[in-house]
């Protein structure tokens, strides 16, 4: 399933394949897992839990629940299903993913956490499971990685026992994504005066080679952007009732987008913890912001993320 060779849709002449897709991501998520964690600041205290038992609970219309077998999907180190069995709402939890590196990392701070995982590496559209042998089946910013959508909700229709719940979040929105384009662009317009004022030296222009490898691939990786349509359509396609589709994040993902490119436009040593602080704690207060203010009010597909839920019949 892994490749060693790097692959460059750029170069390509035709769109990649579905194999293509796949092996790409094995390699960037691969030479990304090392990192990952620290990389977008996740956590396994109370933060990180009350993180996602907020997320889960709003995709699913403000019930949490509690589910005795969970299967997660594009685990990757564990950011949502250790949380979700750390803050009690999974007893018995297995991870999946397509990157052996990514599992790797969660086995390692499922046992650092004293948490039972079992990891399974497998590609979403082919689950190795028997049919309905799980309670809720779910995923957070994994389903725009996946080239066969129908084929992985016809799977998670399948291992769900009946009346069960499949529950995604932290996915892009086609409208979101282009609404990063602003702070993103005005941020790196204002990033020479925004260095000199912290007396920040600007980045340097190639990094290692793995590094570099990781930047073209990321570019790569995402194969999709959803409407609240074409997100639900392949949940209603596999026989899924109550499809239920919510935006998340406007204000506190235009903010952090603005912030994380003012930082890369400089060296990481050079960006002060004071700094870093007001990024953070700024993004968290906007966060507040948008739960309280805007997402009652705003349509879902003006969201940065979107979050999905449905139920299996009985
Ligand atoms: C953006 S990461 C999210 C990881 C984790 N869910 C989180 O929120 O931190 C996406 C994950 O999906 C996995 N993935 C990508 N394509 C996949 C596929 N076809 N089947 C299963 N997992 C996949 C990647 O390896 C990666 O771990």
């Amino acid at each position: 399933m892994s490749t060693a060779v790097p692959i460059r849709f750029a170069a390509m002449a035709a769109p990649p394949t579905t194999e293509e897709i796949r092996e790409v991501n094995v390699r960037y998520h691969d030479l990304a897992a090392e990192h990952y964690d620290a990389k977008w600041g996740i956590d396994y205290g109370e933060l990180g839990q009350s993180q996602v038992t907020g997320k889960l609970a709003k995709a699913l219309g403000g019930r949490l629940g509690h589910y005795e077998a969970g299967l997660e999907i594009g685990a990757g180190t564990g950011y949502f299903g250790l949380n979700l069995v750390r803050a009690g709402v999974i007893d018995s939890y297995t991870a999946t993913d397509i990157s052996p590196g990514m599992l790797g990392v969660l086995a390692k701070t499922a046992e650092t956490l004293g948490i039972e995982a079992a990891t399974t590496c497998t590609e979403a559209s082919e689950l190795p499971f028997e049919d309905e042998s799980f309670d809720i089946v779910f995923g957070h910013a994994v389903l725009h990685h996946l080239p066969d959508l129908d084929g992985a909700f016809a799977e998670f229709m399948r291992v769900l026992r009946p009346g069960g719940v499949v529950a995604f979040c932290g996915e892009p929105s086609h409208y979101g994504d282009r609404l990063a384009e602003i702070p993103k662009r005005a941020a790196w317009r204002v990033s020479p005066a925004w260095r000199a004022v912290l007396r920040a030296r600007p980045a340097p222009l190639a990094g290692s080679s793995e590094e570099v490898e990781e930047d073209d691939l990321e570019r790569v990786v995402d194969v999709h952007a959803f409407t609240p349509g074409t997100l639900a359509v392949h949940a209603r396609g596999a026989g899924f009732e109550d499809v239920r589709v919510r935006g998340e994040e406007l204000a506190a993902s235009l903010f952090g987008w603005a912030n994380r490119s003012l930082e890369a436009s400089a060296r990481a040593e050079d960006v002060p913890m004071l700094w870093r602080k007001y990024a953070y704690h700024g993004y968290l207060a906007l966060q507040r912001v948008d739960r309280a203010v805007l997402e009652p009010r705003l349509p879902a597909a003006l969201f940065y993320n979107l979050l999905i839920a449905a139920r299996k019949p009985v």
